[in-house]
């Protein structure tokens, strides 16, 4: 059954299509409507509604506390800000331990406007059962931060590696949509990209995969510490700091509200009111 056959999504055709044409697939994560708004008038290809989520905006200690329904509240709000732009959602930790229960919560992401799920590890029985319930699927292999909790480069040795290009080709086999390579060495990223049909996605994977993703609190310098695979396209974490310590210094001395921030009554509903409160 191919992707289109099977209905599974004639959005995710286009992916297949960019990497036939070698066009770069730009995706990055959004978990609220302000930031879908942006991405979507940016241009950026898939949003991903990622299970960092958890560590980076609900305060959480990992990844594996995020629930289904943490997620499907965020796919809600970023749908509402990118009514068009094709939605990637994480199957949260323990949500796909038989195929059955994967395909229950991805309906329940589905549901939430969400137009593909992505599940971690070499599942392709998780991946089929998927695609035969008419569900896009993206997989995600290398680092897999809801199963590997030290955060390493993965496929190192060539044993490692040979092992990740045969879970590649397996889950491309069972007709996944897209793979996030996560922390592996570019050539491994390389081989993996030639070697299935689907769309790879890369996140400190190097420059060869048919896309690239980052976590916007990353990329936007909100995360305290940065990392090698990261760039960050701004550095917001400071001005945040910033813009809040000058919003409670005027506060507590005064300066604000000031005179343009204000509203008054007019002169004569001011005189009956106050001659009338008197
Ligand atoms: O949850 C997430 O943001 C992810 C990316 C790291 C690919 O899975």
């Amino acid at each position: 059954m191919n992707q289109i056959s099977s209905g599974v999504s004639s959005k995710s055709s286009r992916f297949f299509e960019m990497k036939r044409r070698g066009e770069k697939i730009a995706m990055l994560t959004a978990y609220d409507y302000p930031t879908a708004r942006a991405e979507a008038a940016a241009g950026v290809d898939v949003i991903l509604v990622g299970d960092s989520v958890g560590t980076n905006i609900l305060g959480y200690k990992s990844e594996q506390e995020v629930t289904l329904a943490d997620i499907a509240h965020h796919v809600r709000a970023v749908r509402r800000g990118a009514p068009e732009t094709v939605i990637l959602a994480d199957l949260p930790y323990r949500t796909y331990d038989t195929p059955e229960q994967a395909v229950a919560s991805a309906r329940m992401l589905r549901e939430a406007g969400a137009d593909l799920v992505k599940f971690e590890g070499p599942r392709p029985a998780i991946a089929a059962a998927l695609v035969a319930a008419g569900i896009g699927v993206c997989g995600h292999l290398g680092l897999e931060p809801q199963h590997h909790l030290e955060k390493r480069l993965k496929g190192r040795s060539a044993q490692e590696a040979k092992s990740l290009l045969a879970n590649a080709r397996a889950l491309d086999a069972a007709g996944i949509s897209m793979l996030v390579l996560e922390l592996i060495p570019e050539e491994v990223a390389a081989t993996v990209t030639r070697a299935i049909k689907a769309p790879t996605i890369g996140i400190g994977a190097g420059r060869l995969t048919d896309g690239q993703v980052l976590v916007i609190c990353d990329m936007l310098g909100f995360t305290p510490a940065n990392f090698r695979h990261n760039r960050r396209y701004h550095n917001v974490g400071p001005l945040l700091d910033a813009a809040t310590a000058d919003y409670v210094k005027e506060v507590r001395e005064g300066r604000f509200p000031a005179e343009a921030n204000l509203f008054h009554m007019p002169e004569e509903e001011l005189s009956i009111f106050t001659g009338d409160a008197a």
